[in-house]
């Protein structure tokens, strides 16, 4: 029998990229999202690649008896947990309703799932966990730091609780994949990112740039310890991402956890810097790109990149895309958006 995926937040930039990778590998999934922070486009793009119409829930997650309702109307094999908030900066200014969004939704899809019996539970974290670290690459045993910003504190106290509840509650297991930095689209362009307002991530802002809606990217620092003096992140393609979590999923449904709660980095172990992922952008798509060198960003790590060899030998799971096939993809999608 068909198993059923629960993906909250599944109208966004991730979430829409997994449901489409869990249709493609045989789940049925179900979409809940309350659309506050993303519109209709990328569940349409969804359909349209998957070529039906997937049940879709506009819900609160903040809403506890509208969570338990989902539990009751489904019956629910695994959820995916995306719905939070994501903006680093405004959770500095605005810390409590991030950490009364990003956990009271946690604790009421936890809640439902412990009091419809069970559920396995996908937590989607970040490499934001680790913080600022001098030994690299990270490995899901490295320290994390304390948080630096309150969204990072809601990935960290997520991750608390579902270990905290995995072990009170035999009926419920939970797999925490903290991702790296997740860039790209979907192959077809039907889907990708879409921020909102002045985009704070670096690729949508390059799209944007070369697109002609910003002027110029301002590179955050060039005096970093790093090579090439701007900072090295580990720049994970969107769908190799997504297909980690079908890994994931079906290592918990298929009851082959070694332990109730476990921890993968999703990552590609490959360190790219700012200035290495904009000439690998201007060379892939043939153009040019406005770009100068700015101060520091407040916050910015010098370099983090994973070892994903946990992910690669226990899920069998790897990245597989290029830096350059995923950079063709978001300028593609950005085209597309453009029309
Ligand atoms: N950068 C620029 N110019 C920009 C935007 C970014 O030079 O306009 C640089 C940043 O300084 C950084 C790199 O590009 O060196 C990547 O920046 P992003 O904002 O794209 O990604 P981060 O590594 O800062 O963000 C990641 C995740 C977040 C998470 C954060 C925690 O995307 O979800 O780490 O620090 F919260």
């Amino acid at each position: 029998m068909k198993k059923t995926v629960l993906v909250s937040g599944g109208a966004g930039f991730i979430g829409s990229h997994v449901t489409v990778e869990l249709t493609n590998a045989g789940y049925d999934v179900v979409i809940a999202d309350n659309f506050s922070n993303c519109d209709m486009t990328n569940y349409k793009g969804v359909c349209q690649i998957l070529g039906k119409e997937l049940p879709l829930i506009k819900m609160d997650f903040c809403d506890a008896a509208a969570t338990d309702k989902l539990f009751t109307d489904y019956k629910i094999d695994a959820v995916i947990h995306f719905a939070a908030f994501k903006a680093v900066g405004e959770s500095v200014a605005e810390p409590i309703k991030y950490y009364k969004n990003n956990l009271d939704s946690f604790l009421n899809v936890l809640e439902a799932a412990r009091t419809h019996g069970g559920c396995n539970v996908l937590f989607s974290s970040s490499a934001t966990v680790y913080g600022e670290t001098d030994v690299l690459p990270v490995t899901e045993q490295s320290p994390r730091q304390p948080a630096t910003s309150p969204y990072g504190n809601t990935k960290q106290m997520c991750e608390d609780i579902l270990r905290d509840t995995v072990k009170a509650f035999p009926q419920i297991k939970g797999i925490a994949l903290r991702y790296f930095n997740p860039i790209g689209a979907h192959p077809s362009a039907l889907i990708g990112e879409l921020p909102n307002g002045v985009p704070n991530n670096l690729v949508p802002f390059i799209t944007q740039t070369a697109i002609g809606k910003r002027e110029c990217l301002s590179i955050f620092g060039n005096d970093y310890p790093t090579p090439d003096g701007t900072c090295q992140r580990d720049y994970i393609d969107i769908v190799d991402l997504a297909k980690a979590h079908v890994c994931a999923v079906t290592r918990m449904i298929d009851g082959k956890m070694d332990e109730s709660y476990e921890i993968f980095n999703v990552g590609t172990g490959r360190p790219v810097s700012v200035l290495e992922l904009v000439n690998a952008f201007e060379k892939v798509n043939g153009l040019k790109l406005n770009y100068k060198f700015t101060p520091r960003r407040p916050g910015d790590v010098t370099a983090i990149w994973a070892d994903p060899t946990r992910a690669n030998e226990v899920l069998g799971w790897k990245a597989e895309r290029t830096v350059e096939e995923t950079l063709a993809a978001a300028w593609a999608w950005e085209k597309a958006i453009a029309k």
